[in-house]
């Protein structure tokens, strides 16, 4: 038996009786790849760790965000979300996750006219745009848009390149407003607003969607602040399941663009991004206050699951939930109160008190709100994801950025148990 105090792990097979010793680091982490030398004969694969859906593995060291589930903390870059929302911009957030730092004036200035710099597409995009059906959802749209970037763009294969890797990521936060704003326009079956440069990055998004008939748009300062706080707080979240999805792609190499693609159809799912419009359509359901119990009783039988509540790694009230709560009692002070919101509160205070959600630890997550700000501001729920979308490349990009300045990180290959027939002989089809 090893002695007490060091700062490993000993491990006894009890089929061989053999007892190993592996390295603990980072406090309590120990490699997946130690276990490996466990083994009863000497050719044996060696032991590995069953891990379906990544539930207690780690896959990277980050650098980027803290969460600490229990407690209800955010932070990018160790700064308190709360802080970034109550006094930063998203782009002065997104220079912060991307490089490490808060920018200085100058480098807020350079960085703020490069992505107002690359706000245009190419106009074969808003071709390609305008050949989807009139219905088409706005986040399919998006993903193929995004893709489609990637050949409009053939330097970004250079992706060992760091001046070639941020020229790009500059054009995706600077291009995400546009082809959202122009998805959404299409859908309307409105001229298409191209970008004005004088304007902020979400007066200039809310331009591109909104503007009609006028030749200057002015948005609300409370809706485009409310907007700008709602980038912040989704601009990153750790390794979720887009973030993991940017970097499986990343890591075999793949270009940025059709490698955010792939992690933007991630948050597509009603389990993830999508879960904003699955709150929107809940609520609706729903319909009045008083159709709740019966509502909440569905979910305890497992009929269905009460969206916007549950996180895999908060156990406590998602922080950004709270402030998300906040910056709609500021909206609704501008447009008006929707009904829905007190549908919503109602359904958290119950839910809030019923043992289901508490012994589960089921509390309201970012998209239970969000959801209502969009409305108010005048979104339709196709365009929630997407909304969700635009700030995370932010996130996915600083993932992708981290991953290949990672000398430890390699193309990610799962290992499987396989369950399957073994040998068998291949039987011709007139004799099966
Ligand atoms: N409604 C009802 N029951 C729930 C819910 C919910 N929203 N979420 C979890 N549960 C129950 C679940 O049935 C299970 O119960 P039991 O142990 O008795 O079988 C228990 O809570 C644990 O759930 P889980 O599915 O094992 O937890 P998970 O970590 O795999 O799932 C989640 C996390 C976010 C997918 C899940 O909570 C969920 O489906 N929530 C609703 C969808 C949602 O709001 N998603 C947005 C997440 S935040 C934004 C983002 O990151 O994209």
């Amino acid at each position: 038996m090893a002695e007490q105090g060091r700062n490993t792990l000993t491990v006894v097979d009890n089929r061989t009786g053999r007892e190993y010793e592996v390295d603990i680091h980072d406090g309590n982490v120990i490699n997946a790849m130690d276990l490996r030398q466990i083994r009863v004969k000497d050719d044996d694969f060696g032991m590995m760790s069953y891990d379906p859906a990544f539930k207690n593995t780690a896959s990277t060291r980050s650098r980027v965000t803290f969460i600490d589930g229990g407690e209800g903390i955010l932070r990018y870059r160790g700064y308190p979300i709360e802080q970034l929302a109550e006094n930063a911009s998203f782009l002065e957030t997104a220079y912060l996750i991307l490089k490490g730092e808060l920018p200085t004036q100058s480098q807020l200035d350079q960085f703020v006219h490069d992505v107002t710099f690359h706000t245009y597409i190419h106009e074969n995009i808003r071709e390609l745009l305008h050949s989807f059906r009139y219905d088409a959802h706005a986040m399919g749209m998006m993903v193929s848009a995004v893709a489609s970037l990637s050949t409009f763009y053939p330097e970004s294969k250079e992706i060992l390149d760091a001046d070639t890797r941020w020229i790009q990521m500059i054009r995706i936060i600077a291009k995400m407003p546009t082809l959202a704003a122009f998805t959404y326009r299409h859908h309307r079956g409105l001229p298409h607003v191209y970008p004005e440069n004088e304007l902020s990055y979400t007066a200039n998004f809310l331009n591109m969607l909104f503007r009609i008939g006028v030749k200057q748009y002015h948005p609300n300062p409370v809706l485009e602040r409310a907007l700008d706080i709602l980038f912040i707080l989704h601009a990153d979240h750790e390794q979720n399941c887009s973030a993991t999805t940017m970097r499986v792609i990343g890591s075999a190499e793949a270009d940025p663009y059709v490698s955010m693609s792939g992690a933007m159809a991630a948050l597509y799912g009603p389990l993830h991004g999508g879960a904003n419009e699955a709150v929107l359509r809940m609520l609706k359901r729903i319909g009045s206050i008083d159709n709740i119990p019966s509502f909440i009783e569905g979910v305890k039988n497992r009929e269905e699951r009460l969206m916007g509540f549950g996180h895999r790694v908060y156990k406590a009230y998602d922080p950004r939930a709270s402030i998300i709560k906040r910056t709609a009692d500021e909206v609704f002070e501008v447009t008006g109160r929707n009904d829905l919101l007190d549908i919503a509160l109602e359904l958290e205070k119950i839910a809030l008190n019923e043992e289901f959600f508490v012994s589960r630890n089921l509390y309201p997550n970012v998209d239970f709100y969000s959801g209502l700000i969009y409305q108010a501001l005048g979104f339709p729920v196709e365009m929630f994801p997407v909304l969700f979308a635009i700030p995370r490349c932010v996130g996915w990009l600083a993932q992708w950025e981290e991953l290949l300045r990672d000398d430890e990180q390699r193309i990610a290959r799962p290992r499987q148990v396989y369950h399957g027939s073994g040998e068998r002989a291949f039987v011709a089809v007139d004799e099966r």
